[in-house]
């Protein structure tokens, strides 16, 4: 009985939210809108889980790493990235981001190999899902402003540093007919305090970059980066861009953190990512050009991701929008997912997609991504990674497990 009352509130909710006036014969009339709000969203569960492989460079302890596809390989870039000490089991010099590609299938899936060269997460004998790619060197791969203690983000005082961390994978614009890849990211200016963690600029200005690539046989050429504009977005606005972004269409949507909460969603032709002037935001339920204040909560598109770290996709077996990623202020390997019909929602509520194997550290399991690209046409599910965080005297390095979850 109780359930029956609940569904009938929540189904009134729901018409009493998409009702609005409209203009008949010169006369307002109160409808019920045409949107059909009552479509069933797609909803997946896990059906089963496998724990595939590490993705890994032996040779390097990469922390934070999202993917994306150009060409035949998938490219992954990740934060604070360490190289192994020859013939040991340490990892030194810390670059704040790189980058790596690896390989696919004949048939397209991931190049999973069992057993491989020993070092972060691979003992010879595991499989690994195995990165190429050039030595790191500086300036690394998103550089460093010049304002950032250059070229390496560790300043001379000792006590900070830039980090160039990205939060999401490159973003793919356009691929042109001899295959050049045009993509963007935007990265957050942070400057923390080495020895706390501790954010020396609470909502920091933001870079946008922009990568152009030529599919090369040689893994060791990497994707060109330019600096577009250091201060793309300024301080204290938000970073439309970093939480997220889908392409789709003529448009780029592009997800953003409010500050003190909430996910906020501008959008952009394709093709003018670089031109301000042509971004719309979302606020009060339309596009508008004025762009809402960082603490503007009709800015917020509900349960547009948790604001956990995760993955914007489109879905396009399933005719969805989907979000993977972390609960809010979760260090558990803990997968949520929300879907969406369009960008701007409604969103379902997360709801808990797939637990994994946590680390243990003090931040046993974070950067929760999903990676779409990885997918054939008929694959039904999705690969995930994370970066799992062990006690130095556990495990020295970082380890990055991929998992695939068929869906139900
Ligand atoms: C990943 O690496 C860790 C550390 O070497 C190891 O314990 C774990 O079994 C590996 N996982 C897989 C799936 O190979
Ligand atoms: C940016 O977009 C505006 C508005 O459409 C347009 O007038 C302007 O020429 C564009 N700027 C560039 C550099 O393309």
């Amino acid at each position: 009985m109780m359930h029956v009352f609940l569904f009938l509130t929540t189904l009134l909710a729901a018409y009493v939210a998409y009702a609005a006036p409209i203009q008949y014969d010169d006369k307002k009339v109160f409808v019920i809108s045409q949107k059909p709000t009552l479509t069933p969203h797609y909803m997946p569960q896990a059906k089963s889980a496998t724990v595939l492989a590490n993705v890994t460079d032996p040779d390097l302890s990469r922390d934070s790493c999202g993917s994306v596809k150009m060409g035949s390989r998938t490219l992954w870039t990740c934060r604070d990235t360490s190289v192994r000490i020859p013939g040991t089991n340490q990892f030194a010099y810390v670059f704040a981001n790189t980058a790596g590609w690896t390989d696919h299938q004949q048939d397209d899936a991931p190049a999973i190999q069992v057993g491989g060269p020993v070092g972060a997460g691979s003992d010879g004998a595991n499989s690994i899902l195995l990165m190429n790619g050039p030595r790191p060197t500086l300036p690394t791969f998103y550089p460093l402003g010049l304002n950032m203690c250059p070229n390496s983000g560790a300043c001379d005082d000792g006590a900070s540093r830039w980090t160039a961390w990205p939060d999401s994978p490159p973003m793919v614009t356009e691929t042109a007919l001899d295959g050049t890849v045009t993509a963007y990211t935007w990265v957050s200016n942070n400057r923390m305090a080495s020895s706390s963690l501790e954010l020396l600029t609470p909502q920091p200005s933001t870079t946008l970059y922009k990568m152009t690539y030529t599919p090369d046989p040689n893994p060791d050429v990497l994707p060109a980066v330019a600096t577009v504009d250091g201060n793309f977005w300024g301080d204290h606005e938000i970073a439309y861009g970093t939480y997220g972004n889908v392409v789709r269409g003529e448009y780029a949507y592009l997800f953003g953190l409010l500050h003190p909460g909430g996910v906020a969603l501008a959008r952009v032709p394709v093709d003018c990512i670089e031109n301000k002037s042509q971004y719309e935001y979302y606020v009060r339920r339309r596009w508008t050009s004025t762009k809402p204040a960082i603490d503007d909560p009709t800015a917020a598109i509900p349960n547009a991701g948790t604001t956990g770290q995760g993955t914007f996709y489109y879905s396009d077996r399933a005719q969805s929008y989907v979000w993977i990623g972390q609960a809010s202020l979760s260090v558990s390997a803990d997968f949520y997912i929300a879907t969406a019909p369009s960008p701007e929602g409604p969103w379902t509520s997360p709801y808990l997609l797939y637990s994994g194997p946590n680390g243990d550290g003090d931040l046993p399991s974070y950067s929760l991504q999903a990676h779409p690209h990885l997918l054939r046409e008929y694959d039904d599910g999705i690969y995930l990674t994370w970066t799992q965080y062990f006690k130095p005297s556990t495990y020295a390095a970082y380890v990055t497990p991929l998992v695939y979850v068929s869906f139900v």
